[in-house]
């Protein structure tokens, strides 16, 4: 089981009051080259990567030698003060996290002026007073006090290392590497200096605890780009192509049969166009299989921050739900679903069922959550009706908020009291204020009314749901790897972990036909409009669909990574498996969305105490609501989030130990 989980958060940087920086006079202390040789450095005692193989920019009016960090500023004064540019340089500092003190040894000054320029004396003792050994400038300021150096203008402003020689000096782009505490990426990447569109691995650990080390750009590089992604910072489940990288999809049998990719998917190269910067790939279930923690054999299943650390981060995409749940220097975290529908094309991705399979997004703040989707899901990756077997996507460009709340208490159960009372909290919330009327439903009693055998009969729709998953994956992943295994290791199977073993040894789908295949989309397709009326407008279906809330979390209970805590609680209803259908319902929430095509997404709501197994005091685990409406009304579900969190019925969260 796989999820869109919106996860928020508080990115408050903004200090009131700043003293003027003072340049440290840090080293930079070369810690290992990358295989390309590009130099991993120490500054001060954070680390950073330099792409010293491919300078940014050269100039030979600088001498010397030695690395040198340093800042490139750019004015918009003709003839800026000292206070002026003390006072970017202080703004630079306090908004991004890549620069810092330590890069203000040497500071070369641009000006976005166009003729006439100066640069004071006085202003370059402004700069000296922060301790800054090099002032140099632009040629574009006619008389300046600073040595005027060429070759510099066409560089963004941010940090930089010069590498200097007797003949002159490059100027290389430099990246912050965090490091992955909570083990959710596979590796770190970046973009090759000379393209955008093609990454490079950044194959550094650290030595301490052996988490991977992501690079991160500065943000200042991107403040004059106007794409509409420009500076987000994006990590990607590891089942996309990304061109440069390899592909594993959480089997390193897999990566030892498939190339590097070629190209990048198309729903993650559209990312890029947008201005996206990519910063890795991130840990998947084997095979997207959505397996329990303890069954991730391969690869190690990440870590929760949240709580006791000691959470499932739940199924397939958790690689990135942890990562937006752990740290402030990530944006995004592109995950994927089987709860399709079919919003983008999911081409360069290894698919788990191609007709059921959806990309999502993750993201700490509801208006940052709208923003990326309303620009990632576009028309023209709409994904086909010939893969996903429903009617075509048709997305209004209005987005009608919903009108009607539609309450199914079945499906809503309370297992932790506490959590119970976030959710009749947010209800009245959709009532009083986005003005939705409750209307109270018995979702089982209605399903099996129906006279459509593809509604009613539980059975017949799993069975073609589960023919779609595996025959797909069976054709493009499962038998080209078993096969090549045994043909080149003595008839051997491949190591794999145990979610696949069985049905892939057994080859129950050898003997699936398309026409079988075709039969089962057809099911699919009457199950889907039996939700939507046929010949309405989407924009008019959107006005009329009601909002279904469910609960695909735990209740507000924990659900472990580690499967005796939760067995072992399973009598006292102390925590719960994450797969969970309640009593009296006829199929768990999550498996409506990836049949039907209809938009469902995750929101969290608050959070509930539970004692912990593993920490041994009270903790906080976060509790969730899924959002669905009909098929192609993902834009009123965008706008409904939007509303509430400006009315303040949705709030961004935290990252680490509490969202709230
Ligand atoms: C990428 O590789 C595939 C399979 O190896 C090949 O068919 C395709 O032509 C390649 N594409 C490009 C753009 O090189
Ligand atoms: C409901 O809205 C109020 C603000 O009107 C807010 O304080 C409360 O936290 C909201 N409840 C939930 C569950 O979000
Ligand atoms: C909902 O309908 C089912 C099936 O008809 C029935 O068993 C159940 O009792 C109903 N629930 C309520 C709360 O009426
Ligand atoms: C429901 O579907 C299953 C599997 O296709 C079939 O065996 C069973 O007869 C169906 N039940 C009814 C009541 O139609
Ligand atoms: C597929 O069909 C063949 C021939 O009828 C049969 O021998 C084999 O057992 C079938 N495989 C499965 C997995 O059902
Ligand atoms: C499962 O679905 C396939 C394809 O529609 C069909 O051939 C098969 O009979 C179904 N099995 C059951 C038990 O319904
Ligand atoms: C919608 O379809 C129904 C059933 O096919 C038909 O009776 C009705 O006239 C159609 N309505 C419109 C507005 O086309
Ligand atoms: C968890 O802690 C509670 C309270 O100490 C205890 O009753 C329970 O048995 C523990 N559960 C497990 C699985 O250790």
């Amino acid at each position: 089981m796989a999820f869109y989980r919106l996860l928020f958060s508080v990115a408050a940087v903004v200090s009131g009051v700043h003293a003027l920086p003072v340049a440290r006079n840090d080293e930079v202390q070369r810690l290992s080259s990358v295989g390309y040789g590009d130099m991993v450095f120490d500054l001060g005692g954070t680390p950073y990567l330099a792409v010293t193989t491919i300078p940014s920019a050269q100039t030979t009016g600088w001498t010397g030698s030695g690395h040198v960090p340093m800042a490139v500023i750019k004015t918009d004064s003709c003839s800026p003060t000292a206070e002026e540019l003390t006072a970017l340089v202080t703004q630079y500092l306090s908004s991004d996290d890549v620069l810092s003190e330590s890069f203000l040894q040497a500071i070369y000054v641009a000006t976005t002026c166009s003729s006439g320029a100066t640069l004071e004396s006085s202003a370059v003792s402004g700069l000296m007073s922060m301790g800054c050994s090099t002032i140099l400038a632009s040629p574009s300021f006619a008389a300046s006090g600073a040595m005027s150096v060429e070759g510099l203008d066409q560089l963004e402003p941010g940090p930089y290392v010069a590498s200097l020689t007797a003949s002159g000096a490059g100027l290389s782009m430099v990246y912050r590497l965090y490091e992955d505490r909570y083990r959710t990426f596979i590796f770190g990447a970046y973009p090759s200096p000379n393209d955008e569109s093609t990454y490079m691995p950044f194959p550094v650990n650290v030595a301490k605890y052996q988490d991977p080390l992501i690079p991160v750009p500065s943000k200042i590089y991107s403040w004059s780009d106007p794409r509409p992604f420009a500076g987000l910072r994006v990590s990607i489940k590891d089942l996309y192509d990304i061109k440069g990288l390899q592909s594993a999809g959480g089997s390193r049998a897999w990566a030892s049969i498939t190339p590097v990719a070629n190209a990048s998917a198309v729903a993650i190269q559209r990312i890029i166009d947008l201005g996206g910067h990519l910063v890795g790939k991130q840990k998947t279930a084997q095979f997207a299989s959505g397996a329990d923690p303890w069954d991730w054999y391969d690869v190690q299943y990440p870590f929760n921050p949240r709580g006791d650390e000691w959470l499932t981060c739940s199924a397939s995409s958790s690689g990135g739900g942890c990562s937006i749940a752990a740290y402030d220097w990530l944006d995004h975290a592109i995950g994927s679903d089987t709860g399709s529908s079919g919003m983008i094309s999911l081409q360069g991705v290894q698919p788990l069922g191609a007709a059921q399979d959806t990309a999502g997004v993750f993201a700490r703040d509801p208006h940052a959550f709208a923003y990326f989707a309303k620009h990632w899901y576009t028309p023209s990756l709409h994904q086909d009706s010939s893969i996903n077997g429903l009617e075509a996507l048709n997305v209004p460009s209005e987005s009608p908020l919903p009108r009607t709340l539609i309450y199914t208490p079945e499906y809503l159960p309370t297992r932790n009291p506490a959590a119970d009372t976030l959710v009749q909290s947010f209800i009245t919330n959709l009532t009083t204020l986005v003005g939705l009327t409750k209307q109270t439903v018995n979702l089982t009693a209605t399903i099996l009314d129906s006279d459509i055998q593809a509604v009613r009969n539980t059975s017949y729709r799993n069975n073609a749901s589960s023919l779609l998953n595996q025959y797909t994956q069976w054709t493009e992943v499962g038998r080209p790897l078993v096969d090549f295994w045994a043909e080149n290791y003595d008839g051997r199977f491949p190591p794999i972990d145990p979610a696949r073993r069985p049905g892939w040894i057994a080859r129950t789908q050898d003997n699936t036909t398309s026409e079988m295949y075709t039969q089962a989309l057809a099911i699919k397709r009457s199950f889907s409009d039996s939700a939507s009326p046929a010949n309405t407008t989407t924009a008019e279906k959107c006005a009329n669909s009601g909002l279904w809330l469910y609960d695909i979390g735990t209740g507000g209970l924990p659900s472990y990574r580690e499967e005796d805590l939760i067995v072992g609680n399973l009598a006292t209803g102390a925590a719960t498996y994450l797969n969970y259908t309640p009593p009296y319902t006829i199929t768990s929430g999550v498996n409506f969305c990836s049949f039907a095509g209809c938009a469902d997404f995750t929101v969290p709501i608050g959070q509930v105490e539970y004692f912990s197994n593993v920490t041994q005091v009270m903790e906080m685990v976060p509790v969730t609501l899924s959002l669905v409406m009909r098929r192609g009304c993902d834009w009123s579900l965008f706008a409904l989030i939007e509303a509430l969190a400006e009315k303040g019925g949705l709030r961004a969260v935290k990252t680490g130990r509490e969202a709230f």
